[in-house]
C-alpha cells in the first residue's frame, strides 16, 4: 500500500481525494502542495497526518502523487518537477485527473517514463456516491489494486481503456451538472403546482435517487421502469407525452455528445494535448 501520498493542487477534487485517502489509507502520510498555500494548510489541519509541503517535496518523497491542478496548468506545473523526479532512485506513480490529458502526454510532461494513472472521478466522491474510471501505463496490477482500494470509499472505482475516458468524462464526470438542472427544473415544477420550494427539492432528490438506485439494484431497463409507472389513461404518460414532445431524450444524448466533442476539442488546441481545458 502507498506509504506517501501527495497532491499536487488541493482544490475541488485533490481536496475530495485527499480527505478519501486518509480515510482509506490511515497509515499514510498525506503531503499537500498548492499554488495558495492557506488551501493546503487549511486542509492538512483538518485531516489526521498530513503536512502542508511545496510540490517540490512532493515530487520528492511521495510514492503515489495526485496531479490535481486544472489541464491548462500541468504544462507549467509539471516540466517544473521534472528535475526532482529524475533525481529519484525509487519508484512512484503518478496519477492524472486532468480532463483531456493522456498518460502518454504526463509523461512528456514530467520528462519521463514514470507509472502513470489516469483517473475520472466526478463531484458526487464527496458523499461517497461517485465514479471514477481509471486506466493506467506501466502501473503494475498490484499498484492498480491498492490504487483502486485506495479510492475504494469514493463510490465505483472501474478500469476503462483509454480510449474510452474521454467519453466516461462527457457521461460521468460532466454528468452532475445535468442532474443537478433537471432536480432544479423538477423544483421548480413542483412549486409551480404549489409546493414549497425546500418540499419541492427534498421530494426531487429523493425520488431521482431512488429511480437510479432502484435502476441499478434490479437490472431492469429505465424503459421497462418507465412503463411499471404509466397507469393506462393516467397522469404520468401525460407528462411522457410533453417530454416526448419537447425531445427530452435527444437533448440529453445531445449534451453528453457536445461534452464528449468539447473534450476531444480541447485535447486538440495545445501541442502537449492539454487544450485549453476547464473541468470536464
Ligand atoms: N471538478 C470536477 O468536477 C472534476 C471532475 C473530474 C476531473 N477534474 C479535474 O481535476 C483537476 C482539478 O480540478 P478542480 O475542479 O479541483 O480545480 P480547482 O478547484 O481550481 O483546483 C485546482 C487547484 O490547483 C492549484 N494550483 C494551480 N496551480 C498550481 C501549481 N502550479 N502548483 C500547485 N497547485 C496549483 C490551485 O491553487 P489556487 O488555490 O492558488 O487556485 C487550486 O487549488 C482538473 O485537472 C480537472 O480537470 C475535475
Amino acid at each position: 500500500m502507498f506509504q506517501r501520498i501527495g497532491f499536487i493542487g488541493t482544490g475541488a477534487m485533490g481536496g475530495a481525494v485527499a480527505k478519501i485517502a486518509a480515510e482509506s489509507a490511515p497509515g499514510a502520510v498525506l503531503y499537500l502542495a498548492n499554488r495558495t498555500g492557506a488551501k493546503a494548510e487549511a486542509l492538512a489541519a483538518q485531516l489526521p497526518d498530513a503536512r502542508a509541503v511545496s510540490n517540490q517535496e512532493v515530487a520528492a518523497v511521495c510514492d503515489l502523487i495526485f496531479l490535481a491542478v486544472k489541464p491548462q496548468v500541468m504544462p507549467q506545473a509539471l516540466p517544473a518537477l521534472a528535475e526532482c523526479l529524475a533525481r529519484r532512485t525509487d519508484r512512484f506513480v503518478l496519477v492524472t485527473m486532468a480532463a483531456g490529458l493522456t498518460c502518454q502526454t504526463i509523461r512528456d510532461l514530467a520528462g519521463g517514463d514514470y507509472p502513470v494513472i489516469r483517473m475520472m472521478p466526478n463531484t458526487p466522491i464527496t458523499v461517497g456516491a461517485g465514479a471514477i474510471q481509471y486506466c493506467g501505463l506501466g502501473a503494475t496490477e498490484a499498484e492498480l489494486a491498492d490504487f483502486t482500494r485506495l479510492l475504494a470509499p469514493a463510490g465505483l472505482v472501474e478500469p476503462l481503456p483509454e480510449h474510452l475516458i474521454d467519453a466516461a468524462s462527457a457521461l460521468s464526470g460532466c454528468g452532475p451538472a445535468f442532474v443537478d438542472l433537471f432536480l432544479e427544473a423538477l423544483a421548480d415544477g413542483g412549486v409551480a403546482c404549489g409546493l414549497p420550494r425546500r418540499t419541492a427539492l427534498a421530494y426531487a432528490q429523493a425520488m431521482v435517487e431512488g429511480a437510479a438506485k432502484m435502476a441499478r439494484l434490479s437490472g431492469t431497463h429505465p424503459g421497462v421502469l418507465k412503463d411499471a409507472v404509466c397507469s393506462p389513461g393516467g397522469s404520468t404518460i401525460q407528462g411522457v407525452r410533453i417530454l416526448e414532445q419537447r425531445a427530452f431524450r435527444g437533448a440529453v444524448m445531445d449534451a453528453v455528445i457536445a461534452a464528449y466533442e468539447k473534450n476531444l476539442q480541447l485535447k486538440g488546441t495545445h501541442p502537449t494535448g492539454t487544450g485549453q481545458g476547464e473541468t470536464p
